[in-house]
């Protein structure tokens, strides 16, 4: 993503397709690229820089089916097995995000990255969605975490990086979605509240209200009151956001290290469907050096 101050760009250049861009920071749509067949190399390492670029890639008019979404989301790692996903007779890689009038809850409907809870949280999600609520609605909503990091006082994001944070998978898949947990629980792992890109080397704002139950060595008020305004920065600053509005067989694949999200729920009684796919990164979210 470009930094903050710079001119903004409303189309970037790659060998295989091309972008428009969602905001100057924030998303991109790419067009040009038929992701139901295998990428060739150079689509690869095009799509690779988008992502890097823009975090947010939202492709149209795509026609997949699971074993194509998969494939697609393989060339970036290994896919992920949705913790959720243990109680349920289904393909494992695939969770199913599907809203109807009957449902208690729709899934992501607050800002937050995905799993952060996991060792080795995702890198990177790919969402397809095939059914949009009939009168609109059912948008998602991404935020710049890279941005939020800036938006900070150098006081303050100095004061952060000697940070960790506590993420447990108790809060949502327990707390939220009532699920029953696997033997052992759910996840529940610690994480530096300022963490570096591996690929961009930005830093990045790394608190979620999903996930994150509280930072450590702080008192707990200190903790909760810190980070409700690091959440508050994020939900109430629109210039980190950006938005994506479904159409059927729409794809949009983000950067899961960078960007939070906020799936709206603004649609009831209608019915929303697609399949997620969760792409496993291979290390741990990084602190600052030397923290
Ligand atoms: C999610 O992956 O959190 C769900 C996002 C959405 O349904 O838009």
């Amino acid at each position: 993503m470009t930094a903050v101050g710079t001119t903004p760009t409303t189309t970037r250049d790659y060998e295989t397709f091309e972008v428009s861009t969602l905001t100057p920071h924030l998303g991109a749509e790419v067009r040009g690229i038929d992701l139901s067949v295998p990428l060739d190399e150079a689509q690869v390492a095009d799509v690779r820089r988008a992502f890097a670029d823009w975090g947010v890639l939202v492709f149209r008019d795509q026609h997949l089916d699971r074993e194509a979404h998969k494939a697609f989301a393989r060339h970036f790692g290994h896919l992920h097995v949705h913790p959720m996903n243990h109680a349920r007779k289904q393909d494992p890689e695939i969770l199913i995000v599907k809203t109807t009038a009957e449902s208690a809850y729709t899934a992501g409907d607050a800002w937050h990255a995905d799993v952060t809870c996991d060792e080795i949280p995702p890198l990177g999600s790919a969402l397809y969605i095939t059914e949009v609520p009939e009168g609109g609605g059912g948008d998602t909503l991404f935020a710049d975490m890279y941005m939020a990091y800036d938006e900070l006082s150098p006081t303050m994001q100095s004061f952060l990086e000697g940070l960790t944070a506590v993420h447990d998978g108790a809060i949502p898949y327990v707390g939220s979605y009532k699920s029953t947990p696997p033997e052992g629980g759910y996840p529940r792992n610690e994480h530096p509240v300022i963490t570096v890109h591996p690929v961009t080397g930005r830093k990045v704002l790394y608190v979620n209200p999903g996930f994150t139950s509280h930072i450590k060595g702080l008192k707990r008020w200190e903790s909760k009151a810190l980070l409700q305004a690091l959440y508050d920065l994020v939900a109430t600053s629109p210039k980190l956001h950006c938005r994506v509005r479904w159409e059927p067989n729409t794809l949009t694949l983000w950067d899961n290290r960078c960007v939070q999200h906020h799936a709206v729920w603004d649609y009831y009684p209608n019915s929303r469907y697609g399949e997620r796919v969760s792409i496993l990164d291979d290390v741990r979210p990084q602190g600052v050096a030397g923290r």
